[in-house]
């Protein structure tokens, strides 16, 4: 009662000085609260599931060790899981995860360019941060800006953030492109930091493939192997049966009981293992475009549009086409550096078919090409390829539920854009 009174009391003091009253607040507080044991299958919390994996389902969580063991976390260290908060990414490694160890954390409020374009780097050295999580939206967008917004004291790039407190860098809700791994690698981690992949969904309620620090030798653009009591499968899409060794499938999870393959866990991402045993997701499954009988992977068609010097960004779909049932069609960005006027734009797009065709093979080739601004995506930086699809298909009147579009005005340019090329 007392407490409360005296909380009362700074209410009014606040309305008298226009002092903060969390300060006051503090004070009633004890600086430690003696933890309470929880068995690892007490529910932690409730979350229904994203956009990005269709009708949302009601998801109870419990506790996983991932902190622990996917970052390599030790006393002393600073972690930073840098994505919206209200994302599950978000409160499970800014609140639960790292908190439940002790660890240090870090709650980064703006965006990676807001208000500056160092805003990242700034905050790890500020804090010397020895832990970065982020999605690969935003590292694409920085490599995008270019790598003078990396710094290495010492290294011949222009300004002076130091970084080398950094020891492991994650990644995590879209399959990252080599070259954005790369890109990760050697200037926000100085080809020293370990690099983690992690893949998992809302469903999963825990990371399902990650390389291991330090255990592993990864690979760019693969999420590896699986978390401890994680038993990953490959499906072949039609018949159901299990891929065993290298080849591609759907990615599922046994043991449940769910459909539409009965004794696995559909996870809706289509993936490939290679000879190592290694897995690499190809993104969700109705990315998948099936050109004259070819089913080629968005994501792959992506990577080798992006290996172009100019190309920042890119999101490859699907459209119905008469003559081959599907027809690829690419969006892409370009780097603010790389100057082209619109009088190259036709010469452009003619490299960018030629990239693909090089790179994967002339059934790849993009039907066609749009040069755009930005891409539409969700606030949790995820690509939102249902809409480009849809204005492709002349379908831009029915575009549903647009509340989840970080920035709505998007839309509208990739709608103009489509309109003027046909
Ligand atoms: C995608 C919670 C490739 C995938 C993390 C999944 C990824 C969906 C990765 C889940 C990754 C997440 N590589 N794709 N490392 N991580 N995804 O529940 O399609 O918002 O099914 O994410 O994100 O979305 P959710």
């Amino acid at each position: 009662m007392q407490g409360r009174e005296r909380v009362e009391e700074s209410r009014c003091e606040e309305w008298r000085y226009g002092v903060g009253l969390f300060a006051y607040e503090t004070e009633n507080v004890a600086g430690y609260c003696v933890p309470e044991s929880m068995s690892s299958e007490d529910p932690l919390f409730i979350l229904y599931t994203s956009g990005s994996t269709g009708k949302p389902k009601e998801v109870v969580h419990t506790t996983a060790l991932t902190v622990k063991y996917v970052f390599d976390v030790h006393p002393g260290d600073k972690f930073a899981c840098m994505t919206d908060i209200g994302w599950i990414t978000g409160h499970t490694y800014i609140i639960y995860g790292p908190l439940t160890l002790g660890t240090t954390t870090t709650v980064f409020e703006s965006t990676p360019v807001y208000p500056s374009l160092a805003r990242y780097w700034e905050t790890v050295e500020k804090h010397g941060l020895t832990h970065f999580y982020s999605a690969p939206t935003a590292i694409r967008l920085l490599r995008r800006l270019g790598k003078s917004f990396v710094f290495i004291r010492g290294h011949h790039h222009l300004q002076p953030f130091t970084l080398s407190t950094l020891r492991v860098l994650g990644s995590v809700g879209e399959p990252i492109n080599p070259e954005a791994w790369e890109w990760y690698n050697e200037y926000v981690g100085r080809k020293e930091c370990s690099i983690v992949d992690t893949f998992w969904q809302t469903e999963t309620g825990s990371i399902v493939l990650t390389p291991f620090p330090g255990a592993i030798e990864t690979k760019p653009g693969a999420a590896q192997v699986p978390f401890f009591g994680q038993a990953p499968v490959l499906v072949e899409a039609t018949t159901g049966k299990l891929v065993e060794g290298t080849g591609e499938g759907v990615l599922c999870t046994s043991n449940t009981y769910m459909k539409p393959y009965p004794g696995y866990f559909y996870t809706g991402d289509g993936a490939a293992r290679d000879e190592d045993g290694d897995i690499w997701i190809k993104g969700r499954v109705d990315d998948v475009i099936n050109v004259s009988g070819h089913r080629l992977s968005t994501a792959e068609i992506e990577s080798a549009l992006i290996l172009h010097k100019g190309v920042a960004e890119t999101a490859v779909i699907g459209t119905a086409d008469d003559l081959t049932g599907q027809a690829v069609h690419a969006f892409v960005t370009m780097k603010p550096e790389f100057s082209y006027s619109s009088s190259d734009e036709a010469s452009l797009v003619k490299e960018l078919v030629i990239q693909v065709r090089k790179v994967i093979g002339p059934f790849a080739a993009p039907k066609k090409v749009y040069i755009v601004g930005d891409l539409p995506k969700t606030r949790s930086g995820k690509i939102m390829r249902r809409i480009m699809r849809k204005i492709v298909a002349g379908e831009g009147d029915q575009l549903g539920d647009l509340s989840t579009v970080a920035e709505p005005s998007v839309v509208d340019q990739i709608k103009q854009k489509v309109a003027e090329s046909q």
